[in-house]
């Protein structure tokens, strides 16, 4: 089972723009991360990923880096920043960085003199091209709508940036770019960071020649993933990484990988790989999409089957090979409650039904910050409420296409991403307690109901729950290394699976909708179940455990011995 630190830990991730005001400016910054840790502490999370906190212009709140050695003036400074390592350590907590090396910001000192010149020295360090027939170099579609190209009337030349134009991408192919992102990384990890979740790092890679996409019909752009995710040399690149830099460090490293399916995270993630501990797969963030090819914002109702089948590929084939990031929720993501759970009528027994599920997973569990309180995805009526640059270039994408608004804002109430950058709720002081000022994105208007001080308080509440959860796997070992198998992989509602090393199993039950279906298990699964080691509901008395009745999203964890 090759027993290791970041797989027996629970990451907790923070966002820090929304986390905690300490200033009365109306954004979350470094000392108010500090003024929480006793909270995260309490919670009993071992490792904390901040995203990005480096100087930046803030076009994608921070995922747009001028310089990856010093700290965005409105999260504060080095200083605050060595504070809260020191803080973090003495409580015998890590730090997970969240590192961007696909882009810089427009703003980089290395990008300013790129595009100064033609003959600029650094200005092979992005990726420039010239235009084909009056306009891009080709079709690609970027992340956040229109072209990944950006004329730059300065040299009549075009940049690339998969992601916003404020985001251009950097050249990997240019070995002095490398080697000064080789050596910055260094410079984290000699201050001490624990480790780095990598950024967007399957795009650092695009095929040879940037040729058209394929375009049966014939739109300007077109969304053409395949050409910069996951290629080959993107391995090579990352074990270079490894080998010259990580590999002299007991970090825990995280790569951003979507578009790949287990088999081919083992590339990055495979024992004997020297590339990553753990990627982020994205296959059941799609479960709501339409289709293939229609992105994120065409929304259809998910099923659980389908659910069923990627966690359990993804369980299955790292098995002993590699290692799982389970998530439910990041910053990028609607949250999981309003998502997976139900954040009407159940919106408690939901959202800890859905922190079972991950919790008991083989993996190691993340958790989005105000995910262990249950907050909610966010309506705001008028587009002027919104921040996220995805979000605003989709908005004006479609209005100029003439789609209607009401439609428009409905795709965006179920998939903005600032669904999940609303800020943290404290308490029910004014803003939520996140802060005295205005904060730079409307708090949710229901931080009078749900919120930190509350969930504190309540023995019953989500927090409890997840504390619970927590401590459970710290206990048992089966939780963190056991191996996976799915049961009843046909039933529509319930989820059922089980964990089992040596002699011990660990029995998951979970109702992920709100009937109250009859579960049956295989005989003497359920007659003789073990102990409960935690529910989101009373026990029933449980007279008959072969057939059993299960409550609106119900989830229950047995331990049972193996004779
Ligand atoms: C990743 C980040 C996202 C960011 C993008 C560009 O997907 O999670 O927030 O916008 O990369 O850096
Ligand atoms: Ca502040």
């Amino acid at each position: 089972m090759n027993p290791k630190w970041w797989k027996e830990s629970i990451v907790y991730q923070i966002y820090p723009i929304s986390f905690m005001d300490s200033n009365g400016d109306g954004v979350g910054d470094l000392r108010g991360i500090i003024s929480k840790l006793d909270y995260l502490q309490d919670l009993g999370v071992d490792v904390i990923w901040v995203c990005p906190i480096y100087k930046s212009p803030n076009h994608d709140n921070g995922y747009d880096i001028s310089d990856y050695c010093d700290i965005m003036k409105e999260f504060g400074t080095m200083d605050d920043f060595d504070r809260l390592l020191q803080d973090m350590h003495s409580r015998g907590m890590k730090l997970m960085m969240d590192l961007v090396l696909n882009h810089t910001s427009h703003q980089h000192a290395w990008f300013v003199e790129s595009r100064s010149s033609k003959d600029n020295p650094k200005r092979d360090f992005y990726i420039w091209r010239k235009g084909k027939n009056g306009g891009p170099p080709n079709n690609w579609e970027s992340y956040f709508s229109g072209s990944v190209w950006e004329h730059d009337p300065h040299t009549d030349e075009y940049y690339l940036h998969l992601y916003s134009k404020y985001q251009p991408d950097l050249n990997w192919e240019n070995p002095v770019v490398i080697d000064k992102l080789h050596e910055m990384v260094q410079w984290w990890l000699k201050k001490g960071v624990d480790g780095f979740r990598f950024d967007a790092i399957a795009h650092i890679v695009k095929t040879e020649g940037y040729p058209d996409a394929h375009n049966p019909h014939g739109t300007p752009t077109v969304r053409a993933y395949d050409m910069f995710s996951n290629l080959e040399d993107v391995h090579t690149l990352l074990q270079n990484l490894h080998d010259k830099v990580l590999y002299f460090y007991d970090i825990m490293t995280v790569g951003e990988t979507s578009g790949l399916g287990p088999e081919q995270a083992l590339d990055y993630v495979g024992d004997g790989r020297r590339e990553l501990n753990m990627t982020f797969q994205f296959e059941h963030m799609f479960l709501d999409a339409a289709s293939a090819g229609s992105g994120k914002w065409d929304v259809v109702p998910w099923n659980l089957i389908d659910l069923k089948k990627i966690i359990t590929n993804w369980q299955v084939v790292l098995h002993n090979r590699g290692w799982n990031a389970n998530y439910l929720c990041n910053h990028d993501q609607p949250r999981s409650v309003s998502r997976f759970g139900n954040d009407l009528f159940y919106r408690i027994p939901s959202a800890k039904m859905l922190a079972t599920f991950t919790h008991m997973l083989e993996g190691t569990p993340y958790i989005y910050q105000g995910e262990e309180i249950g907050m909610t995805n966010v309506a705001f009526e008028s587009i002027d409420n919104y921040r996220d640059v995805e979000t605003l270039n989709y908005y004006e994408e479609k209005r100029r296409n003439g789609v209607p608004e009401e439609q428009i804002m409905a795709a965006i109430h179920k998939k903005s991403r600032d669904n999940a950058r609303t800020p943290m709720q404290w308490n029910d002081d004014d803003e939520g307690g996140f802060t005295t000022g205005d904060p730079w994105l409307k708090v949710n208007s229901n931080y009078m109901e749900i919120n930190a001080a509350y969930a504190v308080k309540d023995p019953d509440s989500i927090y409890h729950y997840y504390k619970n959860l927590i401590a459970l796997r710290k206990k048992h070992k089966v939780i963190v290394y056991g191996e996976y198998e799915l049961l009843l992989p046909e039933d529509t509602e319930i989820y059922v699976y089980t964990r089992t090393l040596e002699d011990q199993r660990v029995l998951v039950i979970l109702n992920f909708f709100e009937r109250e279906p009859i579960i049956e298990l295989p005989q003497g699964m359920l007659t003789n179940p073990g102990e409960l080691l935690i529910s989101n509901y009373e026990p029933q008395k449980e007279e008959d455990l072969g057939r059993l009745k299960l409550r609106p999203y119900e989830a229950r964890v047995y331990l049972q011995r193996l004779i």
